[in-house]
């Protein structure tokens, strides 16, 4: 695809950033610790990554413009995000046509073990890294207009799922 734009959220310490080849035209990356974008900005200097712009705060801090993007890109990020439904509608908003969300998730076990594990350490975990480690992110995407249309790891649910995510 040329001349993509892309948003991510959660950027952290940029360890999805490089390697951007050619197509990609525009990156636009949030996080909510400034000290994370700091660590970021400092290895965007170092590598002499370009095209990248980098914001303090949440997507939706930043209004941005609707059918901007080709990708929205969240790794380990969207399990932090309270308001699921209305971080999913964002994203699906943001996104051209076609636009492709693409998602790395630890998700909810599929074993009822590990579920069980989850949902009893689910309270602490909230409170100590805002991680809704039991939350399934699938009906929160569908809901506001996503469908599934890459599973990588159907089979490692329990472990994590990196999903392609398109608009209906
Ligand atoms: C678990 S880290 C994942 C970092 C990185 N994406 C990765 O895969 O290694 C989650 C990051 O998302 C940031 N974050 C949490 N909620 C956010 C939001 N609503 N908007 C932007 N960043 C957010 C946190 O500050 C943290 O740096």
């Amino acid at each position: 695809m040329a001349h993509v734009a892309e948003i991510e959220i959660g950027v952290s310490s940029g360890m999805n950033l490089p390697p951007y080849g050619p197509g990609v035209e525009h990156v636009t990356e949030f996080d909510l610790s400034e000290k994370m974008l700091a660590i970021t900005r400092r290895r965007v200097a170092e590598k002499g990554i370009d095209r990248v712009e980098l914001h303090h705060g949440g997507a939706r801090t930043f209004d941005l413009p609707s059918e901007s993007a080709d990708i929205f890109l969240s790794t380990f990020t969207f399990c932090t995000v309270p308001g699921l439904l209305a971080a999913s509608r964002e994203a699906c908003r943001v996104l051209r046509p076609g636009g492709v969300f693409v998602l790395a998730e630890h998700g909810r076990s599929t074993r009822t073990r590990g579920r069980a594990v989850m949902c009893a350490i689910e309270p602490l975990s909230i409170r100590v890294s805002a991680d809704h480690i039991a939350r399934d992110p699938v009906p929160y995407l569908m809901s506001a207009g996503f469908t599934i249309t890459e599973d990588t790891c159907p089979q490692a649910r329990h472990l994590w799922r990196p999903l392609r995510v398109d608009q209906l």
